[in-house]
């Protein structure tokens, strides 16, 4: 490495270990993703590292829900998200979990630091407690009527209907959103980090440039409504840390989440003895740290972070570079439009590169949302990536193979275009540095635009058929490979697999940004196979239809990282009488038959003793059509009928089980009459 080489540490934000990763989250992923890969790209040594948020009440629930611990449910959920990442060429280089011993650790000589240096406070607070649960509630716990506006079954910290927030004690009517019962009030110690003691420091981190001006304008609100302390203990039950010096209080989620950042790297310096964690983690030194993160967060980020950093004797961050969340077709991501979107879903039907290029036209360094328009989406991958830039290769590599025995020229058609083209590195490189990697899409584009024109202008398919042409017509050709080889290394970081198909195709080593100074000549390359194919509506379609089927169970519809103090509820709750309106009835099913381009569905006809249904079922995994022709199934008879892409769907039928081919739908013939209720 060279003594220009940059040490780099980046970080995203730790998904929680409670729900599958959405192209919400994935819009973070890929912005840093994709500059990780640039620096890598430059020669600079960058690490970047994650892990699973896997602390916290949501989490604790949903495993007691699932009857199983709190560590099975985050080492199942840690499997999927890495799986989801590692397909959407997410290449970190340590994904660890905040529940680990690294992470205690760090966190524990973090906590002892503050509070010998003075900064932590206890005192005792008053807290709705569940007396069924025995627990403590988080505010996101307690549900009510709205105090302003009378709105039913809000939140206990704001109403989504009138948009007022208020303290869970003023909501009328409360509940346990955990229990059903009444909380009552009760004290107890918890332990506080004096976030104020840290206010000169901040003010003068926050004007050394660490943050975008769309954040700055925020902190100066946050600063003029006075730093509060900052509540960091839970009281047991609690899934976290137990406090070094408080036994039966633990860490809020919150307090050991971005020590998660310093813990995964940790763990990442035991596995790998090139990396010294103090150099990275101690004032003063060489190295360079990054946070990405979605606005809804920087709270987090740009206060107690650095506070809590430079209180423990740590460095503070280079920058936090937030941004905004993703909208599906202007909207807020939804489940009922098929938007709400879950990485597995989307890769069932269609390849990860168009979207990390999607976003990578849409991203800039600012923290304005971003549409993901399902049109645009498929016109700008099809004219960019296909129509512009695959389209270069394929239209010169045949002559190449064919007639020069897949060598190329040892002159290139234009050295001009070439040298124009190479020298457009440098704003480019300016531009992915910048986090502008919209506007570094559009510096690329336009320069695959030319080495079209000069393709049209130059037109091999008729030099190919003049004779004495050879020389020239391999000029031309290998022109248009060499520009091809300098757009795909533009791409790399956004397009790495792209990448790697077409250093396959031009038998190289694997593509360095300062490789563009010089051309490709007299080399051969390989048989040129199509790197990327168009995006088919129908696959769009098909993602969105099983979006509306696959919904993640007690997710919230916020289109991005969930939001600043959230403990989110893991699902919200019905009462008795909306169960009442279920009308469940035996039905038997007399046909049962595959569905054409359906890769989960069966169409299902449906006997209800005088009436017959038609029903779209999710089953394919578990049931072949003759196994369930003649049988018996429980189906929702009242579920207002539903036109899905393969027709009307005219209700549901009930399946246990965890899915795939352990999925139950059967129910026993004897005694079962058809039509009959079954509650
Ligand atoms: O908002 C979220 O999804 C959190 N899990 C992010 C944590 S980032 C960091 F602080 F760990
Ligand atoms: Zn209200």
């Amino acid at each position: 490495m060279s003594e220009n080489t940059r040490k780099i540490l980046v970080t995203s934000a730790l998904p929680y270990a409670n729900g599958p990763i959405h192209l919400g989250h994935l819009v973070e992923y890929i912005q840093t993703d994709i500059w990780v890969r640039f620096q890598k790209l430059r020669g600079h040594n960058c690490t970047y590292v994650c892990a699973d948020d896997a602390h916290g009440t949501p989490i604790m629930l949903r495993a007691q829900n699932e009857g199983i611990t709190p560590e099975a449910l985050i080492e199942r959920i840690s499997g999927e998200h890495q799986a989801d990442f590692a397909e959407f060429g997410i290449g970190f280089d340590n994904y660890h979990s905040t529940h680990s011993k690294e992470n205690r650790d760090c966190a524990s000589t973090i906590y002892t630091r503050l509070r010998d240096g003075g900064h932590i406070a206890t005192r005792t607070i008053t807290q709705a407690y569940d007396p069924e649960k025995e627990m403590f509630l988080p505010d996101r716990f307690i549900k009510g009527d709205c105090p302003k506006c009378g709105a039913e079954d809000q939140y206990g910290d704001s109403c989504e209907v009138c948009g007022a927030t208020y303290s869970p004690t003023e909501l009328k009517n409360a509940v346990s959103a955990i229990s059903g019962a009444t909380p009552v009030e009760r004290d107890s110690e918890h332990h506080f980090f004096k976030l104020g003691d840290f206010e000169k420091m901040l003010r003068e981190w926050h004007k050394a440039g660490h943050i975008q001006d769309g954040v700055a304008a925020k902190l100066k609100e946050w600063f003029e409504s006075g730093l509060q302390d900052w509540d960091i203990s839970r009281d047991a039950p609690y899934f976290g840390f137990e406090i070094p010096d408080a036994p039966g209080k633990y860490f809020y989620v919150w307090l050991d989440a971005p020590i998660g950042y310093m813990a995964s790297f940790k763990n990442l310096c035991s596995k790998n003895s090139a990396y010294d964690f103090d150099s990275y983690w101690l004032p003063g030194g060489e190295t360079e740290l990054y946070h990405f993160i979605g606005k809804d967060i920087a709270y987090f980020h740009t206060l107690f972070w650095p506070a809590m950093l430079h209180g423990a004797g740590f460095r503070t961050p280079n920058a936090v570079y937030c941004h905004g969340f993703l909208t599906v077709d202007g909207k807020k991501m939804s489940k009922s439009r098929g938007t709400f979107i879950m990485a597995r879903s989307y890769l069932d039907h269609l390849q990860p590169e168009y979207l990390r290029y999607y976003f990578a036209a849409k991203l800039s360094s600012g923290i304005d949302d971003i549409d993901l328009n399902l049109e645009d989406f498929q016109a700008r991958v099809n004219s960019d990536l296909v129509g512009k830039v695959v389209n270069i290769a394929s239209r010169c590599a045949g002559f190449i193979k064919k007639r020069f025995d897949g060598k190329l020229a040892e002159t290139l058609g234009d050295e001009g275009l070439f040298n124009t083209c190479s020298r457009a590195g440098s704003e480019i490189a300016e531009l992915y540095e910048a986090r502008e990697f919209g506007h570094a899409m559009r510096q690329i584009m336009s320069l695959a635009d030319l080495a079209n024109q000069y393709i049209d202008e130059q037109k091999p398919w008729v030099i190919a058929k003049q004779e004495g042409s050879d020389a020239k017509l391999h000029e031309i050709c290998s022109m248009g490979i060499n520009l091809y080889r300098l757009l795909v290394t533009y791409l790399k970081p956004v397009l790495p697999q792209l990448a790697a198909g077409s250093e396959a195709f031009l038998n190289i080593d694997p593509l360095q940004w300062d490789h563009i100074k010089e051309p490709l000549l007299g080399h051969a390359i390989n048989k040129f196979k199509p790197l990327m194919t168009r995006i088919d509506k129908d696959k769009i379609d098909a993602m969105l239809e099983d979006s509306k089927q696959n919904l993640p169970g007690g997710e919230s519809e916020a289109p991005a990282l969930s939001g600043p103090l959230a403990d989110a509820p893991i699902s919200d709750t019905i009462n008795y009488d909306d169960f009442a309106k279920i009308d469940l009835r035996i039905a038997r099913i007399v046909k049962a038959e595959h569905v054409e381009k359906a890769d989960k569905l069966l169409q299902l006809t449906l006997d209800l003793g005088g009436e017959q249904r038609n029903v779209f079922a999710g089953i394919k995994s578990a049931y072949a059509p003759e196994d369930l022709e003649g049988k018996l199934t429980v189906m929702v008879a009242n579920l207002a009928p539903r036109k899905m892409r393969f027709g009307l769907s005219e209700g549901m039928v009930l399946a246990a089980g965890p899915g795939g081919k352990d999925l139950f739908i059967l129910t026993p013939d004897e005694g079962a009459e058809l039509g009959m209720r079954v509650k």
